[in-house]
């Protein structure tokens, strides 16, 4: 399935691309806008197909912003002082940043698409679509602005930590909205949707039973001297 590629690629050019991105990490929010632009351009016919096929993909689906996001969420998951936390914990933040900014072109294309029917009669299904839509953007601009280190500076730490707890909330509702695009075909019987769900149910799903996992081992070692405050430090977007 497409997404778990994209995941695939995703983890391992996070991994190489650590060292560079926690010291330019202005250089790829840059590169991050010139995808938006990209895929905003392209979707006007100003680009070629072999070019529109993989944006399309990665940017119009959204793919390329959900696979970091899963690093992200996941970094949370991995035991303290393994290779992978050791390399990825650092440019957490940065990554969500990234994905944040990935994800702006992909939202900006779909809510202009629901802008001409608001007003007119709308069935509950695309309601349901429209209000989680809104709440992923209203999140996501939360919780990606309050990822830069200049705003986080700027905060009260315990403020900060109880915003940065909204991104559990965040993943959860980006697994509902995958779900409300899915369905209809899935019910179908599409195979392509159905082994999407299937692909977006594992990661999700092992995510959260990996993450109470951790939480209660965290708990269980003593680390729970203030388990508050460390469960909110694994909190998925926030920085290290
Ligand atoms: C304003 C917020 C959003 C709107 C209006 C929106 C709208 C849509 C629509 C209409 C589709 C179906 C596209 C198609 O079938 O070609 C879609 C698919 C998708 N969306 Fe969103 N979206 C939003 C936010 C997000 C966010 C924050 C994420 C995750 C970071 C996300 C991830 C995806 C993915 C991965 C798909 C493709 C699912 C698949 O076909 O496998 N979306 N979105």
């Amino acid at each position: 399935m497409d997404f778990l590629l994209v995941l695939a690629v995703a983890c391992a050019a996070s991994v190489a691309l650590r060292h560079p991105l926690h010291k330019w990490p202005v250089a790829f929010y840059g590169l991050a806008v010139v995808a938006d632009v990209t895929y905003i351009v392209g979707i006007e016919g100003l680009l070629p197909r072999a070019v529109m096929g993989p944006l399309t993909l990665l940017m119009g689906k959204c793919m390329l912003s959900l696979a970091l996001f899963v690093v992200v969420m996941y970094v949370g998951v991995f035991v303290k002082g393994s290779r992978a936390h050791q390399w990825l914990k650092p440019v957490r933040s940065e990554l969500s940043i990234i994905a944040c900014i990935l994800a702006c072109g992909h939202m900006a294309v779909y809510l202009a698409s629901y802008a001409p029917r608001l007003g007119s009669a709308m069935g509950s299904n695309v309601v349901g679509a429209l209000v989680v839509a809104v709440a992923l953007l209203v999140l996501l601009l939360v919780l990606g602005t309050t990822s830069l280190g200049f705003v986080k500076r700027h905060m009260r730490t315990e403020s900060w930590k109880r915003l940065q707890r909204w991104a559990y909330v965040f993943f959860g509702l980006v697994y509902v909205h995958l779900m409300l695009m899915l369905a209809p075909a899935a019910s179908r019987g599409g195979e392509a949707a159905v082994a999407s769900v299937a692909a977006y149910t594992m990661v999700f799903g092992a995510y959260a039973v990996l993450r109470v996992r951790r939480a209660t081992l965290d708990r269980g070692t003593g680390h729970g001297a203030a388990p508050m405050a460390r469960e909110l430090d694994d909190a998925p977007a926030t920085c290290a």
